[in-house]
């Protein structure tokens, strides 16, 4: 979408796959979903160093709002929850450099069951987010239909720009149609949106996280030309620092997401994230290849002996290879060639970042 918005892949935080629905404030005040959680991770990012990195949406999810709509018909925040209100909270994060980002859904109910913005809610819903200086939106699909969708999708976009207010534009609508053409049309999604949901949500395991790479990559062909400045295929989030990843599959994540100019959306709890899983999200050269300003999406170029081999082009005439082993029996000898990669003779300049010190040699 060409709203002069997320020309590189957005980057922050999001509660959703490590804080779900959990509204249970008395019992677990510290991880349900309030006012309180969204400050402690605002304070995270600016006071830990992610800010400077680039981290600066914080991305409210499902479950934040009241189950009744104001006497005015506009949404609003659950009151015990968000004693403070969504308007203030949007200016504590303001305040200290960072962004909000906020949710809601097609169909008459979010997926987690709370009042959703139908096509007829549209507009008092775009302004209502306007109002409270709202930076971002996520606009998900349950219960609603796909004629409906295909209304929706598109009259939120525009009601978004009426207000004036940039705010990002994130679509769940391809996740709906099964992700792929013809029912997808990814000519209009980069027309009406900055980033995209192709595929499921995304779980705390390593299963998923290859179920996810699986997919994309399978269907790159159709994938790739769709993302660029402004518009984004989202794998979901970013799931290190929490309970299913080893380090090394963290690393992986982290590589191939960086790869792929996939949105940097960390679902995790930063009060808690130890130091290992934090200096792999606060990688600098992984941020760097995933920021690249010609926002290319990267391609599966060689697969053989469960090693594949990765390759994006960067600007500035270089490009970033990710070297990643599905292996698991033993280490493995791995011998390529630049040509053997598709690069022309030539010299050239070889920047390694090794995961891990028992890898690569140049
Ligand atoms: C859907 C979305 C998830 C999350 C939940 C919330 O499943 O795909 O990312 O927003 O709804 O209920």
């Amino acid at each position: 979408l060409d709203n002069g918005l997320m020309r590189t892949p957005p980057m922050g935080w999001l509660a959703w796959e490590r804080f779900r629905c959990d509204i249970d404030c008395e019992n677990d005040p510290k991880n349900c979903i309030s006012e309180n959680l969204f400050i402690d991770m605002a304070d995270r990012l600016s006071e830990d160093g992610w800010r400077e990195l680039g981290y600066v949406y914080v991305n409210i999810d499902d479950c934040w709002s009241s189950k009744e709509r104001d006497s005015q018909g506009r949404l609003q925040a659950d009151p015990k929850r968000f004693p403070g209100g969504i308007h203030k909270l949007a200016r504590y994060l303001h305040d200290r450099g960072l962004k909000l980002g906020i949710y809601g859904d097609m169909g008459t109910y979010t997926c987690g069951g709370y009042p959703g913005t139908p096509l007829d809610k549209i507009e008092i819903d775009a302004q209502t987010f306007a109002d409270w200086e709202v930076d971002m939106f996520k606009y998900d699909g349950c219960y609603s239909n796909a004629t409906e969708q295909e209304q929706g999708y598109p009259l939120m976009s525009k009601a978004l720009n009426a207000t004036g207010r940039p705010i990002g534009y994130s679509c769940s609508w391809p996740a709906y149609q099964g992700g792929l053409p013809p029912k997808v049309n990814y000519t209009q999604l980069g027309e009406i949106c900055n980033l995209w949901r192709n595929y499921g949500d995304i779980q705390d395991s390593w299963d998923s996280v290859m179920k996810i790479v699986d997919w994309f990559f399978e269907n790159q062909d159709v994938l790739t030309p769709a993302a660029g400045p402004g518009r984004w295929n989202d794998p979901d989030m970013l799931i290190i620092g929490n309970f299913g990843l080893s380090m090394d599959q963290s690393r992986s994540q982290m590589a191939l997401w960086a790869i792929m100019a996939a949105p940097l959306f960390m679902s995790n709890d930063l009060r808690t994230i130890s130091s290992g899983a934090q200096s792999i999200l606060q990688n600098k050269m992984a941020i760097s290849i995933n920021q690249d300003p010609l926002g290319i999406q990267g391609r599966c170029i060689l697969k053989k002996s469960h090693i594949e081999v990765y390759w994006r082009p960067l600007s500035n005439n270089a490009s970033a290879l990710v070297f990643f082993s599905r292996r698991t029996d033993m280490p493995y000898r791995y011998k390529t060639s630049l040509s053997k990669l598709n690069y022309t003779a030539g010299s050239y300049k070889v920047c390694v970042y090794r995961l891990r010190r028992d890898m690569y040699r140049v």
